[in-house]
């Protein structure tokens, strides 16, 4: 099996003939099976391996009609990551659903939406995702690149029933989270120049008085404002396409996806100390050693256009 990444092979390799018979049976172009289905988003399963080593698993929606991509993972103590990029509307929205600790009378579970600017370099387009098939469901995938962290200042709150004129994923992925919906002056800014109408954002603290306050963890009193921090990490996610050179094609054509693990981490405002509605989450519990990575180098591929 060639290493994942190798793709100036210039003559078919045994993988690309096994694609070329895959394809037709993995592949069913849109418009083909139930009519109603028409358009409607591909998912693909994936089991991957946490930074803390531990697997689960991951799901990657792309609707290529709405240009979107969504991802979901659950992480080991529960809490459900979602991550949602909306090419037509360059924005990209994080959500944590956080199970609360009901000895502590929190409730059931709290949401965070953290809603930025999309750049189109940092996955894949959705129509390749669409496309995506992979050989063996039941490899544990690594990422083969670690992007360098992300810290964001969350310093602009989302009016949750104006969202929709942000993007139309919104309603649905921060219904939860409906006063915890934040984004940054920055990519307010950038929006607001594209068109989105101002109602959408309300204003907190500004950040020069947002760096004045305490952190939430050394906040004694319920009831005060301070600033929390929040991480999370997408353990897997396509972020680049791999071109491969054929004999017999004058082009370089799509091969394969490059996939890559980020962490990304948000300092925000929080008006009241632990009232419902907000969270700030205690830091992450680590557990266990991580287990010897596995030498699974199976590439995933994508149909040849
Ligand atoms: C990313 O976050 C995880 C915890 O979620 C941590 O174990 C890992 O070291 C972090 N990686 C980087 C590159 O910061
Ligand atoms: C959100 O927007 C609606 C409609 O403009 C407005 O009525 C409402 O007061 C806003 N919510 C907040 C919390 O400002």
């Amino acid at each position: 099996m060639r290493p994942p990444g190798r793709c100036g092979v210039p003559r078919a390799s045994p993988a690309l003939l096994l694609l070329t018979l895959l394809v037709p049976l993995l592949w069913a172009p849109r418009g083909v099976g139930a009519g109603a289905g028409a358009g409607a988003p591909s998912e693909l399963r994936v089991r991957v391996r946490l930074p803390d080593g531990q697997v689960t698993e991951e799901s990657l929606q792309a609707d290529s009609d709405a240009d979107s991509i969504s991802l979901e993972l659950r992480k080991p103590d529960g809490t459900l990551i979602s991550f949602t990029a909306d090419f037509k509307k360059d924005v990209k929205i994080f959500r944590a659903l956080i199970l609360g600790e009901l000895e502590k009378g929190q409730s059931q579970f709290q949401a965070l939406c953290f809603v930025t600017r999309l750049h189109h370099n940092e996955i894949i387009p959705s129509e390749a995702m669409a496309k995506l098939r992979q050989k063996n469901p039941r490899a544990v995938r690594q990422a083969e690149e670690v992007r360098g962290p992300e810290q964001m200042h969350m310093d602009i709150a989302v009016n949750f029933s104006q969202g929709a004129l942000l993007s139309p994923h919104l309603r649905n992925v921060c219904a939860e989270a409906v006063d915890a919906i934040y984004t940054r002056q920055e990519d307010v800014r950038f929006w607001l120049e594209q068109g989105v109408d101002g109602s959408v954002f309300e204003a907190l603290p500004k950040a020069s008085e947002q760096v004045l306050l305490p952190r939430c963890g050394h906040v004694g009193d319920r009831g005060k404002p301070c600033i929390c921090r929040y991480g999370l990490s997408l353990a897997w996610y396509p972020c680049m396409l791999k071109y491969c050179h054929g004999r017999d094609r004058p082009a370089p054509y799509k091969c394969g996806i490059r996939s890559c693990q980020k962490n990304y981490s948000f300092d925000f405002y929080v008006p009241q100390k632990q009232l419902p509605g907000t969270h700030c989450p205690s830091p992450s519990r680590q557990r266990g050693c991580p287990p010897p990575p596995t030498t699974e180098a199976l590439a995933l591929f994508l149909p040849i256009t």
